[in-house]
């Protein structure tokens, strides 16, 4: 099928509308957002502001459509999960050159993107049909017999507010809308704003797909004027959120008494050890800190190499870094725009700074609209903001340091703790590192990443609270009903050991 035949009911011209009941409406507002290409300034299209009382109705209409999707036979559920993969699979260019336009990926990991959704919608179908309870006898518990047993099963929490960021608007929605369907929830979406157009497609995808009218919706705004709102919204039953630690810390104090999945900030630190494979190590940080131009939460944001090496390393990196694509994302650059003017701005800020307190140069520092070269520091040292504050852009400090003791000190005095990263021959020497580091994951010769997305994906600190990835995001957006039978002992067997 044609895809603009396909979505065209999505928008008025260049103006999308929200999704709401199985319609696509137009905001009682009367206002709308205007979203430009960051690489070029082009007019993307426009989306709804809604507003406080649009919201309500929204999430009104999803309460009262969650026991409809709930009583479906999750069997069934899987199949729409299914369905929906393949619709985004066949329009995956489509959706990834729109993608591409309002965020400015490169064009390649911008389909990638797509497909790694249709991927993960796949792999929740299946593993959503495989959950189940477990049967628990009375008497292991003294005091307690066997006429008493204790019967569960996962029931859905109800209706799931599912927030995304702007550097994957697409999967890191989509990665929260498969599990809620899956386990039987109806959901409230809300995507960044900058990134919104990619994320609206899910209300046609869906609906042919076979969601019933009401159990998906989608709400476009600034999440700064309806964001609280939505999170402490009284019918709203879970948060499933990715963002900032700023913008999650927030949402934490005013959500109320929910459940919440919360992926946040990172500054992820690579501890390179004397014995490192140097040609690994090298491709590995390049590759980690600055595809999309560092705006990945797990982006490789700090290097810690032992003394012995870091001359090489530094030396390896920065030819590295001298070799990578700048410009068009509609090209597949590497190095493409960051999100918005204020983000460059802050960016080189952070190199500003740590400049002007003695960091080294070795390359970068430079900008030309959106996009800033890929700037490697060496020298950097602890009073310096590049040493603690995430770029979410191009920039990555070198830390030099006299031990793995003080390595570990530095990675873990961080506020983040989303993932490590060690790289060293001696794997048992990793292993005793990684149990010191307080991250959630501990990478070993690998840069950090959230793929493959059925492993367990989680921040400690301030990056975050819950545990995402397949088979954990299904847990955590439905619960254990506990059913237990009291049986009497009408009709006991009592059966005497033989001792003959
Ligand atoms: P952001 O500014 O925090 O926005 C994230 C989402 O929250 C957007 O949809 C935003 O809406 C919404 N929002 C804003 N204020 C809100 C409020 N008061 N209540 C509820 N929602 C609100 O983050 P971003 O700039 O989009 O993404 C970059 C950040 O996300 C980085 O810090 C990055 O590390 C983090 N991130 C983490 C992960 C992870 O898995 N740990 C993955 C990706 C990104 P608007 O767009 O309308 O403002
Ligand atoms: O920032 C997005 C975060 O989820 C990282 O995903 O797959 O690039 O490590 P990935």
């Amino acid at each position: 099928m044609d895809f603009e035949k396909e979505f065209s009911k999505m928008k008025e011209g260049n103006t999308f509308k929200y999704f709401y009941k199985g319609k696509w409406c137009e905001s009682n507002t009367g206002k709308t957002i205007t979203l430009r290409n960051p690489y070029n300034n082009e007019i993307v299209g426009n989306i709804q502001s809604c507003n406080k009382e649009e919201a309500d109705e929204i999430i009104s209409c999803a309460k009262e459509n969650v026991a409809c999707w709930s009583d479906t036979p999750i069997n069934e559920r899987a199949e729409v999960l299914r369905k929906a993969a393949d619709i985004m699979t066949e329009y995956s260019k489509d959706l990834g050159e729109i993608l591409m336009k309002e965020i400015g990926k490169p064009l390649n990991s911008a389909i990638s993107e797509i497909l790694r959704t249709a991927d993960i919608f796949n792999m929740t179908a299946e593993s959503g049909t495989l959950m189940g309870g477990e049967t628990i006898m009375g008497d292991a518990f003294e005091g307690f017999t066997r006429e008493k047993i204790s019967l569960t099963y996962r029931v859905p929490l109800g209706v799931v507010l599912c927030i995304g960021p702007f550097n994957y608007p697409f999967n890191l929605t989509g990665s929260k809308i498969a599990p809620a369907l899956i386990a039987g929830n109806s959901i409230v979406m809300k995507p960044p704003t900058q990134g919104a157009i990619t994320p609206l497609h899910f209300g046609v995808i869906l609906e042919k797909a076979g969601v019933p009218s009401g159990v998906f919706n989608i709400i476009t705004g600034r999440g700064s004027e309806i964001g609280d709102y939505l999170v402490s919204h009284p019918l709203i039953d879970m948060v499933s959120f990715t963002g900032s630690s700023e913008t999650g810390k927030n949402l934490a104090k005013v959500a109320g008494m929910k459940p919440l999945l919360l992926e946040l900030g990172g500054k992820d630190a690579a501890i390179v050890l004397d014995d490192a494979d140097m040609e690994i190590t090298t491709k590995a940080i390049v590759s980690g800190a600055f595809s999309f131009s560092g705006q990945r939460c797990t982006a490789v944001k700090r290097v810690i190499p032992m003394p012995n090496i870091a001359d090489e390393l530094v030396k390896r990196v920065t030819n590295e870094v001298t070799n990578l694509s700048i410009g068009d994302p509609a090209e597949s650059k590497t190095i493409g725009p960051l999100i918005n003017s204020k983000q460059c701005d802050y960016v080189q800020g952070l190199i500003n700074d740590a400049l002007d307190k003695g960091a080294l140069l070795k390359y970068g520092n430079k900008r030309e609209g959106n996009i800033i070269w890929p700037t490697v520091l060496d020298n950097v040292t602890t009073d310096m903001r590049v040493a603690w504050e995430e770029p979410f852009g191009p920039v990555l400090p070198f830390i030099r340091v006299e031990s793995v003791d003080k390595a570990i000190e530095i990675s873990n005095a961080s506020e983040y703790g989303l993932q490590g990263m060690i790289f060293t021959a001696d794997i048992d020497l990793a292993f005793n590192i990684a149990q010191e580091l307080e991250v959630g994951t501990i990478q070993i010769n690998g840069k950090s990443a959230r793929g493959p997305d059925h492993f367990p994906f989680l921040g400690t600190k301030s990056s975050g609270l819950g545990t995402q990835g397949i088979k954990y995001s299904i847990e955590a957006m439905s619960r254990p009903k506990v059913v237990v039978m009291n049986l009497t002992e009408k009709g006991k067997l009592i059966r005497e050991c033989r001792v003959d």
